[in-house]
């Protein structure tokens, strides 16, 4: 199967609030997080993601509400393990929750979610998400630990970290990418479907298709930023045009 494009469109929500944080009654609030996953579908999105944060400083409930009435894709909702957010994911019932750090003390030392250290809170999350029929996925470094723990307590997927990726070069850069091997193929065998995610753009993803088992790549921020120049449902296209070429038959 083709690897799957996930398109997040915070940043959209994050230039409406930009404006119009302090006026939300006001008659005209844009750009539209609708259009932009309408625009986004055409241009062959397999997934729309939200991230409803805790201070709601990008996407708001309402917005994630829309997107999960009028888009008809599979929705991901990103939200933080807290009773809030969690009573918010099974009201809203999207596809798949992610669940994501949002303070200091659930972040590994690499930046994704610390599952290890979180375990019996992280296990009734899942539990209580799948109960409202939402298959979660757990954004976690690429580390043995974290990825058998994400399999021990019951996630169905996990999502990889690219960032530390994405941020190295040369030398450290290379063996991210072997982390990342390794991770995908150990989530894998453990029966857990892997996505990848953070600071992937045109430049660096042929890299990642050296990571054979990947299921969906959840990109945002450079999509929002190309669709400035030439819209979403272009970058989208284009973004999708180059996934075709996944995988890549051997690592370099
Ligand atoms: N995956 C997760 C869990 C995220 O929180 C984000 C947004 O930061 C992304 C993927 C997309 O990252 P980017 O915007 O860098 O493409």
């Amino acid at each position: 199967m083709s690897l799957l494009l996930g398109v997040n469109i915070d940043h959209v929500a994050t230039l409406r609030q930009a404006r119009y944080a302090m006026n939300p009654e006001a008659p005209i609030l844009e750009p539209s997080v609708l259009e932009a996953a309408l625009e986004a579908k055409a241009g062959g999105a397999d997934s729309i993601t939200v991230h409803v944060r805790e201070d709601r400083r990008h996407m708001q409930d309402d917005d994630a509400r829309l997107v999960r009435r009028e888009v008809d894709l599979p929705l991901n909702l990103e939200l933080a393990n807290t009773a809030e957010m969690v009573d918010f994911a099974c009201d809203l019932k999207p596809d798949f929750a992610c669940l994501v750090p949002e303070k200091r003390e659930e972040v590994t030392t690499e930046g994704g979610l610390d599952v290890v250290g979180n375990l019996e809170s992280l296990r009734k999350t899942i539990t209580e998400l799948q109960s409202a029929g939402i298959q979660v996925s757990l954004f976690i470094d690429s580390e043995e630990d974290q990825i058998k723990a994400a399999a021990d307590i019951g996630a169905e997927m996990i999502e990889l970290h690219t960032g530390t990726f994405a941020l190295t070069t040369g030398e450290e850069r290379q063996s991210e990418i072997k982390r990342l091997y390794f991770g995908a193929e150990l989530g894998n065998s453990l029966g857990l479907g892997v996505n990848a995610g953070h600071g992937i753009h045109l430049e660096n993803i042929n890299e990642l298709f050296y990571v054979k088992n990947l299921k969906e790549f959840n990109i945002g921020h450079t999509l929002i930023s190309r669709s400035l120049f030439i819209g979403i449902r272009s970058a989208v296209e284009e973004m999708k045009a180059v996934m075709l070429e996944y995988p890549s038959q051997s690592m370099k």
